[in-house]
């Protein structure tokens, strides 16, 4: 291994693509940039390496062209989502029989409390709501956005002010208990996190509203059902990328988190839980699309391994999920390639936005002193965070 000047010819830009879209994260580099630096610095079965994964771009197209791939991150959230982009073959029917017993089970369930009281004008369907926009500017005018599926309304759309006994039916729906399981960490003290408490959100929890809540903690419960390790692991992923759609962190003009914060908009909207899940599940984007993506172009190349051993004796992939400043499971001298694409200073505070996730999903927090960043709440200055990244190099050196 050594380090490489870049490529010496511009790669035209690609369409994005479905694999790389399954869920949100920040600073996902483009695959085709990636898949031509692989190209060029390797050849068919020889081992890449990357130390700060994140959702897992380089592991994903190394397999893609037939090298082994090693993926690091120090947080679970990160491992989880690069873990789910590079696996296969993903047995699709399966999915997609997994899907249906939730949807039989849940959805109208779930519909009927998104359930408007006027249907249709012109066809008398009923209509429940996309989406409902809140917020003091509207001074309890609440607008509902609901689609005809038949067509109706503005390109599908009907726009309207809620009425009375709509808003009525929502605080009943409201006044329901929760009836299973849902996170109520209290986020910590951070840079991002203080902008939810200015606006009076501690716990995770409280960026949902009732009617969202109790129908995600049905929709949680019921994969956690689903035996298949893999399949439960794909749809808990799709159910993870519906959650800042149904947060408040949503509002008509903003997507969620797109300045690489948690920005809470004055009026917000809030979505419809299943809508979105299935949307997240089967349309554009989405978990189906994706692996459909990946098991065609990987096939059955992805071979995991829990030891490096595995990678000199037939596997193709191993995740870690620790610091990249000590990287004692892969030997020293091991590495044809390292692609990486280390944290830029404290510009995007990946421990903090990926708190909500990792609660729902139930993972650890306990990383965050090892997380290369710049961050007065975490006591990481700019010196700090130039050792720590000059700790996870002189690892990585050792692999050349
Ligand atoms: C710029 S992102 C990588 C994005 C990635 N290239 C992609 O395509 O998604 C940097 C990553 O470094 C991770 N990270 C921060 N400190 C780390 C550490 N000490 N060891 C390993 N990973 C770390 C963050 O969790 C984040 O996922
Ligand atoms: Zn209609």
């Amino acid at each position: 291994m050594s380090i490489k000047a870049p490529i010496d010819y511009a790669v035209p830009p690609q369409k994005d693509c479905a694999r790389y879209k399954m869920h949100k994260y920040w600073a996902a580099k483009p695959w085709y940039v990636v898949a031509e630096y692989i190209k060029h610095f390797t050849r068919e079965g020889e081992i890449v390496l990357d130390p700060f994964c994140g959702s897992g771009v380089v592991g994903c197209e190394a397999l893609i062209h037939r090298r082994k791939a090693v993926l690091n991150d120090l947080n679970p959230m990160a491992v989880f989502i690069a873990g789910n982009t590079c696996r296969s073959p993903v047995d699709l029917k399966k999915f997609d029989a997994e899907f249906i017993k939730i949807k039989t089970k849940l959805k109208s369930n779930i519909m009927d409390m998104y359930r408007l009281a006027e249907p249709c004008p012109e066809c008398g369907a009923p209509l429940y709501s996309k989406h409902v926009v809140r917020g003091p500017s509207l001074k309890g005018h609440w607008i509902v956005e609901a689609r005809c599926s038949k067509g109706h309304g503005r390109s599908g759309h009907i726009r309207r002010l809620l009425l009375p006994e709509e808003k009525a039916f929502i605080e009943t729906v409201e006044s329901r208990e929760i009836p299973y399981w849902v996170p109520q960490n209290t986020f910590p003290d951070g840079r991002e996190t203080m902008r939810l408490k200015k606006d009076g959100i501690n716990t995770v929890d409280q960026l949902f509203t009732q009617r969202n809540l109790i129908a995600l903690s049905l929709i949680y419960h019921e994969i956690q059902k689903i035996m298949d390790e893999n399949i439960r692991e794909l749809m808990l992923l799709a159910f993870s990328n519906t959650l800042l759609h149904v947060s408040k962190l949503k509002s008509e003009t903003l997507r969620p988190m797109s300045a690489n914060s948690y920005y809470c908009m004055d009026d917000w909207i809030e979505e419809n839980v299943w809508d979105r899940f299935e949307n997240r599940v089967k349309w554009h984007w989405g978990v189906c699309q994706g692996k459909e993506e990946t098991n065609r172009l990987i096939g059955d190349y992805f071979n995991q391994t829990e030891n490096f051993d595995g990678l000199l004796n037939g596997k193709t992939f191993m995740k870690l999920n620790t610091k990249a400043q000590n990287l004692s499971d892969i030997p020293d001298e091991s590495i044809d390639y390292c692609f990486t694409d280390p944290p830029y200073g404290g510009s995007i505070q990946y421990f903090e936005l990926t708190y909500l996730w990792r609660s729902w999903l139930d993972m650890s927090h306990e990383f965050i002193a090892d997380e290369i960043t710049v961050n007065d709440f975490q006591g990481k200055k700019e010196n700090s965070f130039e050792k720590m990244l000059t700790e996870a190099f002189c690892e990585i050196y050792k692999f050349e």
